[in-house]
């Protein structure tokens, strides 16, 4: 029982194939980005110009025929909607051809779901963080509950913006993360209340000390304030929900600095701190793969009506019901 998964909520047009928990392939094109950031309708574009050679390299990559393959996933949501429809026309288009079930997928439950079986964790407390969303998950019985989050922007966004107003090539996180290691720290404003957290101050006055201040400086003292924050917030959440498993995912979790905290933070209370390779945590199309097969061995089914798109899709209006 082989599922092809399609993730296209923002960047990425990603194609995965699982079969029991196995991945046999996972195909990515990926939008150049730019210092002008993502148009969502040139993104679009992109996706709709790659979908069919990402689908035949992920098959090839597997090692199998579309006849194999018994049931499709795709992103139902959230993401930016151009990019999401390109997805789901795919997905419907092969269900409809192929006459195989579908599965609409929840992008953040994709990125916790596929850690905890790559991080072999049962139960984790789960920090997720992208670009466009940073959130403090609790998995539950059948579904997930969202303990803190961002009250403005995402903290992937923030590192991205900063980086486009730098200079920085590629404008993205991972540039602020080489230009940190040389810094030293200044004094930069931290927002956390109780478990939720927000960025827009910290990037405001980073952006405004680029002038006076060295780069390295600025980068170093963003990325600490920024981690540090969420660390305060994990940490808090930690205790009250009293799991002995801590996970990191989604884009941001592919920073060795922000796993480094993390792991500090959860060895200091003796929880098992884990994450999965970056290929998952950079978007992709088998963890929605992943969840689709969970879906469907858990008999959910689901008509063509409600395969919809949802770009605000909350993880808390999941039904998890493999769980
Ligand atoms: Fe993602």
């Amino acid at each position: 029982m082989a599922t092809l998964g399609i993730e296209s909520s923002a960047h990425t047009f990603g194609v995965g194939i699982v079969e029991r928990g196995k991945v046999l392939a996972n195909a990515k094109s990926m939008y150049p980005i730019t210092d002008k950031g993502m148009i969502p309708a040139k993104v679009a574009e992109h996706h709709m110009s790659t979908f069919a050679e990402t689908i035949e390299r992920a098959l090839s990559d597997s090692g199998l025929a579309i006849s194999e393959i018994d049931a499709v996933g795709y992103t139902r949501g959230p993401g930016l909607g151009p990019c999401l429809r390109v997805g789901q026309l795919a997905a419907r288009a092969i269900s409809v051809k192929h006459g195989m079930p579908i599965f609409p997928v929840n992008h953040a439950c994709a990125h916790i779901e596929i850690t905890r079986h790559m991080a072999r964790l049962k139960n984790p407390i789960t920090l997720y963080v992208s670009g466009g969303n940073s959130q403090i998950v609790l998995p539950e019985a059948n579904g997930y509950h969202v303990l803190g989050e961002t009250l403005d922007i995402g903290v992937g966004n923030m590192l991205d913006n900063f980086a486009r107003s730098a200079g920085m090539v590629p404008a993205w996180g991972s540039s602020v993360a080489k230009a940190a290691l040389s810094g030293k720290y200044l004094q930069m404003p931290y927002t956390v209340k109780g478990m939720d957290f927000a960025f827009t101050g910290l990037l405001t006055s980073a952006t405004k000390m680029l002038g006076p201040s060295k780069i390295g400086d600025v980068s170093h003292s963003l990325q600490e304030t920024a981690f540090a924050m969420l660390c305060e917030a994990m940490e808090r959440a930690l205790l009250l929900s009293k799991r002995r498993e801590l996970a990191v995912c989604g884009g941001v979790a592919q920073s060795k600095r922000l796993r480094e905290m993390l792991s500090i933070m959860s060895r200091s209370h003796s929880v098992k701190f884990g994450f999965a390779e970056d290929q998952y945590n950079s978007d992709n199309g088998a963890m929605i793969a992943y969840v689709a097969e969970l879906l469907h061995s858990a008999g959910a089914e689901f008509g063509l009506e409600e395969c919809t798109i949802d770009q605000k899709y909350r993880i808390d209006e999941v039904d998890a019901r493999w769980r």
